[in-house]
C-alpha cells in the first residue's frame, strides 16, 4: 500500500515540502499519496493547481476522519499559534506528525504535544531539521569528540541581518509573522529554532540555563501598513550556559536579528582552551568553510578547508528524514524529546524577557 501524507496549510512551505515528496518519490519507494487542506480555498485551489497530482479535502476533520494507517504522516505547516491543536488531532488520530517550525507557542504546548504522542504511541518531529546532519557540523562535532579544542568554555553564536523580516523583507504576503498571538514572536521564533537545533547538534546539552536576554524592535523607513500589529521582535539576544554530557559548561552568546542597524554578521565560533573553531553552519551553497584555529610553538595557526555537504538539500530534508526514520533509518530527524527540549530552549528566552529570572531547561524533564 502507498504511503499516505497529509498536509494542513497549503501556503508557502507547503510547496516545499510536496516538492521534496515529489523529488522523493521519483528516486525512492514510489510517490505518496498527498492529501491536503486548508482554511483557505483560494491558497488550496493555487496548490491543486501546482500539484495536481495531490487531493484537496474540505477540512481537517474530514482528512482525519479517515481510519489511519501505522505510517500515516500529517505535516502541519500552518501559522503557529494552529500547531499545537492540529498536531495534537493528528497525533489522536492515530497518525505521525511533522509540524513546522516553531514547534509550539510556549512551553505548555509544547509539553502537551511531547504527552500526546505519547500516548498515541506516535511521533512528534520539528521541520528545524533543515540544517540537520550537515558534514561540516560532523567536522565540528570531531574536533570536540576528539578533545582537538581542549576545554570548550565560550560560543559565539551571532546571525545578524540589516533587513530580513518575515512578513515584511520576505514573504510580505504573510503578514501574521509580525502578529505576536499568531507566530509567537519574531526573529527569534522565525529563526531561533534552527539555530537551537544546530547548537543542540553540536554541543549535545543536557540542561540549558538562560542566564540574561533582551529583545526589541528596531525602527525603520519601512512600516508595515497602520492596521498590521507590528509587534514582534526583530534583534535579539542571550547569555546562556549549556551544561553538557560530560560535565562540562560552556557560555553561549546567542544573538540573532532580521533587523537591525549595525554590521551584518554570521559567527559560529566555538572557544577552547586548546584552540578554537568557525564554521559555515547553513552550507547554504552545499559547502561551507570550517576554520581551526591553534597554537604552534607560541604562534597563532589557522588551518582552512572546505567542506562539501553530500546530504538533501535544507527544504527537502524535513519530510525525507522523517519518512526515512519511519521506515527504520538513523537519520538527524529532530523527534519527540529532542524536538521539545530544542523549542523550551528558545521559549525559555522569551519566558526570561516575561518574568526577568533566569530560566532552566532540561532535557527529558516532566511539567
Ligand atoms: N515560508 C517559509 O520560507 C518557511 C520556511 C520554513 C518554515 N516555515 C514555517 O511554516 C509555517 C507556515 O508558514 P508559511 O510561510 O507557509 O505561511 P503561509 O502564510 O504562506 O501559509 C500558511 C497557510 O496556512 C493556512 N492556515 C492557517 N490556519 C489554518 C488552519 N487552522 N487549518 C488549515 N490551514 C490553515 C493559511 O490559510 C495559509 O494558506 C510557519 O510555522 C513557518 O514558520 C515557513
Amino acid at each position: 500500500m502507498k504511503q499516505r501524507i497529509y498536509i494542513v496549510g497549503t501556503g508557502a512551505i507547503a510547496g516545499y515540502h510536496a516538492e521534496a515528496i515529489e523529488r522523493y518519490a521519483e528516486s525512492e519507494s514510489g510517490r505518496p499519496l498527498l492529501y491536503v487542506t486548508d482554511v483557505n480555498k483560494a491558497a488550496l485551489t493555487a496548490f491543486i493547481q501546482r500539484f495536481p497530482w495531490a487531493a484537496p479535502l474540505d477540512n481537517l476533520a474530514s482528512m482525519l476522519d479517515e481510519p489511519s494507517r501505522e505510517d500515516d504522516i500529517v505535516i502541519v505547516a500552518t501559522p503557529p499559534v494552529t500547531h499545537a491543536d492540529i498536531s495534537c488531532q493528528a497525533l489522536r488520530s492515530g497518525r505521525h506528525v511533522l509540524c513546522e517550525k516553531p514547534l509550539a507557542m510556549n512551553r505548555e504546548e509544547a509539553d502537551l504535544m511531547l504527552k500526546t504522542a505519547e500516548e498515541a504511541g506516535k511521533w512528534i518531529g520539528c521541520c528545524s531539521s533543515r540544517f540537520a546532519g550537515l558534514q561540516i557540523t560532523e567536522e565540528v562535532k570531531g574536533l570536540l569528540a576528539h578533545g582537538t579544542l581542549g576545554d570548550v568554555y565560550q560560543v559565539q553564536w551571532v546571525q545578524r541581518r540589516k533587513r530580513a523580516r518575515s512578513g515584511i523583507d520576505y514573504q510580505p504576503q504573510s503578514r501574521w509573522f509580525l502578529n505576536r498571538a499568531v507566530s509567537g514572536g519574531g526573529t527569534l521564533m522565525d529563526w531561533g529554532p534552527y539555530d537551537i537545533a544546530s547548537l543542540n547538534e553540536v554541543l549535545q546539552p543536557d540542561r540549558v540555563e538562560i542566564l540574561h536576554a533582551w529583545m526589541t524592535n528596531p525602527e525603520t523607513g519601512h512600516p508595515v501598513e497602520a492596521e498590521v500589529l507590528s509587534e514582534v521582535e526583530q534583534h535579539a539576544g542571550a547569555t546562556m550556559r549549556f551544561h553538557l554530557a560530560n560535565g562540562g559548561r560552556v557560555t553561549v552568546q546567542y544573538e540573532r536579528a532580521a533587523c537591525c542597524h549595525g554590521e551584518e554578521r554570521s559567527l559560529a565560533e566555538i572557544e577552547g582552551t586548546g584552540g578554537a573553531v568557525s564554521w559555515d553552519w547553513l552550507c547554504f551553497d552545499g559547502q561551507g568553510e570550517l576554520k581551526h584555529y591553534s597554537d604552534v610553538g607560541g604562534d597563532p595557526e589557522v588551518s582552512k578547508v572546505t567542506v562539501k555537504n553530500a546530504q538533501l538539500g535544507m527544504m527537502d530534508k524535513p519530510i525525507i528524514y522523517f519518512m526515512q526514520s519511519i521506515a527504520g533509518r538513523e537519520t538527524p530527524v529532530i523527534l519527540n524529546e529532542q524536538a521539545v527540549f530544542n523549542f523550551s530552549i528558545l521559549a525559555a528566552i522569551y519566558d526570561y524577557i516575561r518574568t526577568g529570572e533566569v530560566q532552566i531547561v532540561a532535557k527529558g524533564a516532566r511539567p
